[in-house]
């Protein structure tokens, strides 16, 4: 299950990105908003809940930029979201950080590239390495 949230700002891709997991077959659940004015460090919190109870594996998160709404889940202990523009970026977010959370900039990413992006997240599995495990717990200190 993918946890999916966003504010006003993210709101329009949000709708592609719930169109790109239909398509996928991917199960999710929408967090909102609706498309309103909203303050997102409110559904940075529903999204990264959902990841620490074990209810959905993973997120998506969605702001104008991508940043409010990726500092205010990474408050979260236990949450490593990362704020992705990039293929690369979003690769290796997964091998080396195990991240939980994606975010993303509704009013910076098309729709095309911002699926891309998250589809190479969603398919990256964590590399497991040591020194990444490691390195990963030293945050969590
Ligand atoms: C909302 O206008 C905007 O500030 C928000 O979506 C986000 O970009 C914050 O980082």
């Amino acid at each position: 299950m993918i946890a999916i949230g966003c504010d006003h700002g993210g709101y329009d891709l949000k709708l592609e990105m719930i169109k790109y997991l239909e398509r996928e077959g991917l199960a999710y659940k929408d967090f909102g908003c609706n498309g309103e004015s909203v303050d997102y460090p409110i559904y940075a919190r529903k999204v990264g809940q959902a990841v620490l109870d074990g209810e959905c594996e993973k997120g998506i998160l969605i702001c104008g930029t991508g940043i409010g709404i990726s500092i205010a889940a990474n408050k979260m202990k236990g949450i490593r979201c990362a704020l992705c523009s990039d293929c690369f970026s979003a690769e290796a977010t997964r091998l080396h950080n195990d991240a939980n959370i994606i975010a993303l900039g509704g009013r910076v990413l098309g729709p095309e590239l911002a699926v891309k992006i998250v589809d190479t997240f969603l398919k990256t599995p964590f590399s497991g390495d040591e020194r990444h495990v490691r390195r990963i717990s030293m945050i969590e200190e």
